[in-house]
């Protein structure tokens, strides 16, 4: 049977979980894939300790993975946006499919990268990008298709919701457990985005567009962090009964779009209130099925190589069967979406 060839780039945290996820169950991979799915080129600009590359070739310029006439889908996993963006530009101009899990690059560029992904036949897709492990874009795109979703808020960054729980439930300082989460690898290489509610923002931008079928809109959100946010403010809250936890909120309403981020006093007992650490919850109010809730890890190389792996799956089943029916990764083609007053 044809493999589906795979090019790596980026063996960071991301990266090294897809390599370390496919060597651990590659056989059944492959029995839902259609065929076995090989990494048979790596773009990384250096070694990566206990990080094994097997018989792939090994570049130090990413960009010869978008330009191997060997690769079928391009796995991006080198973060930032500057060089991501031309990574997946060519790799989309080549006629390669991509998968990501760089939310940023698809909140600020994603308009643009979707319609070229469209106009060249091949797909761009991100179920890694929004709350870690957790097949939100998919519930949401597919699960959800049937109603008219009228507002979602979640728990969306893993480091974020880590340092409150860190703060609120052990009384830790603030740099502290920031600095666990760095070294537990759940945390933006500029942490920044993080604490500040960028990270959020971006993620949010793309569970919004895709629930109100909408163009990528980052420029629209209201943005606050948890940096000013002290033990104390915490400890104020749990004596009159709430738990502050940093929100991403969208909402149509009849002037249209409302995008925030930013910290909120939940009454404790919340289902939402009650997720601690790096978990990520998003609750989707949808007209026919109500209120429902996902759960599980936000951040970190294990569950992040599980929702790459499943858009990977998800482009092999097409392609070792010789079927292309493109999903259009926003749930609706570029060209359709709606622009609502922000
Ligand atoms: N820094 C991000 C977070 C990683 O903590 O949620 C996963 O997107």
């Amino acid at each position: 049977m044809t493999a589906i060839r795979i090019g790596l780039c980026g063996i960071g945290t991301v990266g090294g979980g897809v390599l370390e996820l496919l060597g651990r169950n590659g056989e059944v991979l492959a029995g839902r894939a259609g065929a076995p799915l090989e990494i048979v080129h790596v773009g990384a600009r250096r070694d990566r300790e206990g990080v094994a590359t097997g018989s792939a070739t090994v570049s130090r310029d990413v960009l010869a993975v978008a330009a191997d006439p060997a690769v079928d889908i391009l796995v991006e996993a080198i973060g930032g946006t500057e060089d991501a963006h031309e990574l997946v530009s060519r790799a989309l101009k080549a006629g390669k499919h991509v998968v990501t899990a760089n939310k940023a690059l698809i909140a600020e560029h994603g308009n643009e990268l979707l319609a070229l992904a469209e106009a060249q036949g091949v797909s761009l897709r991100f179920e890694a990008a929004v709350a870690g492990g957790i097949p939100i874009i998919k519930a949401l795109r597919e699960g959800l298709a049937a109603n008219r979703v009228s507002w979602l808020a979640g728990i969306i960054n893993g480091t974020g919701n880590f340092i409150l729980t860190g703060m609120a439930e052990e009384e830790r300082e603030f740099a502290d457990v920031l600095a666990e989460a760095q070294a537990l690898g759940y945390a933006e290489a500029d942490p920044t985005f993080d604490v500040e509610g960028i990270d959020a923002a971006h993620k949010l931008v793309i569970l919004a567009a895709i629930a109100f079928n909408t163009s990528l809109r980052f420029d629209a959100v209201y943005t606050e962090g948890i940096s000013a946010l002290t033990p104390e403010d915490l400890a104020y809250a749990d004596e009159l009964g709430y738990v502050v936890k940093h929100l991403g909120v969208a909402r149509e309403t009849g002037d249209g779009l409302e995008l925030r981020v930013h910290p909120t006093l939940l009454p404790k007992e919340l289902l939402l209130a009650k997720v601690a650490g790096v978990k990520n919850a998003v609750l989707v109010e949808g007209d026919a099925v109500g209120p429902t809730l996902y759960y599980g890890a936000g951040a970190g190389g294990g569950a992040t190589a599980s929702a790459v792996m499943a858009d990977v799956i998800d482009l092999a089943r097409e392609l070792s069967r010789g079927q292309r029916c493109p999903l259009p990764s926003l749930g609706l083609p570029m060209g359709e979406l709606r622009e609502l007053p922000i």
